[in-house]
């Protein structure tokens, strides 16, 4: 693959400048930024509130016109239709028709993307299981708690298996447990070749996560780089150790005393992170298999996971066609490596599907979903969908009962009921 088609996102000098009704600029959200992001990287907009990167993804988008600089993503404009299939978008705020169930709002997400009927049901199915949502899957996304709701989007905005994924504040509502699925996901993704461009104020929330970010602060990059790079502290050295008797102790001071002075040293045990004692506890709830009428632990998506068994087709492809004993070897070495790496990938994920423990209060509703019939569904979606009918349009409630059943047909129709 070139040096060309490897870069996905080429922003040089973007700049937005918001103006007010007669044309004077009111807001400078985002200042002459440069950055470039590489195909299977993760790449963090981080910044406070106001400093751009809503802004920032809405012009890659395509959704706003930069004032100005160059955007290119896959080597075309923003707002190429080609590209912008290409692209999964979750934004800042989840808005959802309340009166859709999970799965009929994802299925209608997929018609948008014109994807067969037969597809459009594995895809919904896969996707209300990876973001655990499976149990509650029939249930209107206006109930929803809003953890619930941001999972339902980060469902909808993968649904056409974009190759790459802008994500705004996607732990934003989500428990410690769900952001680390994300986080997971998100890995995920990046190992299957996806690029992934996530925006946080939440600095921990992404940490582990991105390969690279850019620190925004009033519009302008602040600070670039690796984690590594932006964080590792070189000057100084940090050795972990089983718990020191007195005597080790006194022996290893007295080493690090004939080099450093007592001011420069700090002794002290560590301590775990709160996320990782939170984690720790709801995992230790799940192996006693608690049950939830909430989310779920979900797994990836086969189908966002079948890339990489199409790489290794690919590449055993690649291998048989090789005349050089050399690239043969190498070849069969990679091809290898992902096997093994695919298995273990699997290993783990199983181990990880336990029941996750969330709000009792919740349990009835889910025995109660689980025990509905088919009939008194359809009758409650014909219901669902003549409600948003008469919000917008007050007079349908007089018009005849004809003319309300066509409207209903047609609404039926729009919001992916048949193919
Ligand atoms: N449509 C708009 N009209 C006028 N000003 C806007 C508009 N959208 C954003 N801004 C301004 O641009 C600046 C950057 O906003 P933006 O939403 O990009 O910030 P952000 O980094 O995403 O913040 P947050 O973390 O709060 O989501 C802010 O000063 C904001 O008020
Ligand atoms: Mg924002």
């Amino acid at each position: 693959m070139s040096e060309v088609e490897e870069t996905v996102i080429e922003a040089v000098g973007l700049s937005k400048v918001f103006k007010d009704f007669w044309g004077r600029p009111k807001a400078k959200a985002v200042n002459g930024i440069d950055f470039k992001v590489k195909k299977g990287e993760v790449f963090g907009l981080l910044g406070p509130n106001g400093s751009g990167k809503s802004t920032t993804i809405k012009m890659l988008l395509g959704l706003l016109y930069p004032t100005r600089g160059a955007l290119q993503i896959f080597n075309k404009s923003p707002r190429d239709v080609k590209t912008k299939q290409r692209i999964g978008y979750l934004p800042e705020e989840t808005y959802l028709y309340k009166y859709l169930s999970a799965g009929e709002t994802i299925d209608f997400f997929g018609s948008l993307f014109q994807l067969s009927g037969l597809e459009k049901k594995k895809r919904t199915e896969q996707l209300l299981d990876m973001v655990g949502l499976k149990n509650v899957g029939k249930r209107s996304v206006g109930e929803f708690s809003k953890g619930m709701a941001r999972r339902v989007g980060l469902a909808q905005a993968l649904v056409n298996d974009p190759d790459l994924i802008i994500l705004d504040e996607p732990t934003s509502g989500l428990a410690p447990v769900a952001c680390k699925e994300v986080k997971n996901l998100i890995k995920t993704l990046a190992e299957r070749g996806k690029t992934v461009i996530l925006s946080s104020h939440l600095l921990a929330d992404v940490e582990d996560v991105v390969d690279r970010v850019v620190v925004l602060y009033g519009g302008q990059i602040r600070a670039e780089g690796t984690t590594d790079e932006l964080l590792l502290v070189e000057d100084k050295t940090t050795i972990t150790t089983p718990k020191m008797s007195k005597d080790v102790l006194e022996k290893v001071l007295k080493i690090l005393h004939e080099e450093y002075s007592s001011e420069d040293m700090e002794i002290t045990h560590p301590r775990l992170d709160l996320e990782s004692f939170f984690l720790d506890v709801v995992n230790r709830a799940r192996s006693e298999s608690i049950h939830t009428a909430g989310a779920e632990t979900g797994q990836v998506a086969e189908y966002l996971r079948s890339s990489s068994d199409s790489a290794v087709k690919e590449m055993a492809a690649q291998i048989n066609v090789t005349d050089s004993e050399e690239e043969k070897a190498r070849l069969q070495e990679k091809l290898e490596e992902k096997e093994a790496s695919a298995k273990l990938a699997a290993i783990v994920q199983e181990s990880e599907e336990k029941p996750q423990m969330e709000s009792v209060d919740e349990k009835e509703a889910l025995s109660e979903e689980a025990v509905a019939e088919n009939s008194e569904k359809l009758e409650a979606l014909v219901d669902q969908i003549k409600e948003p009918v008469k919000q917008a349009e007050p007079e349908v409630e007089k018009k005849s009962e004809e003319d309300l059943s066509k409207a209903n047909d047609k609404l039926k129709q729009l919001l992916g009921g048949d193919d």
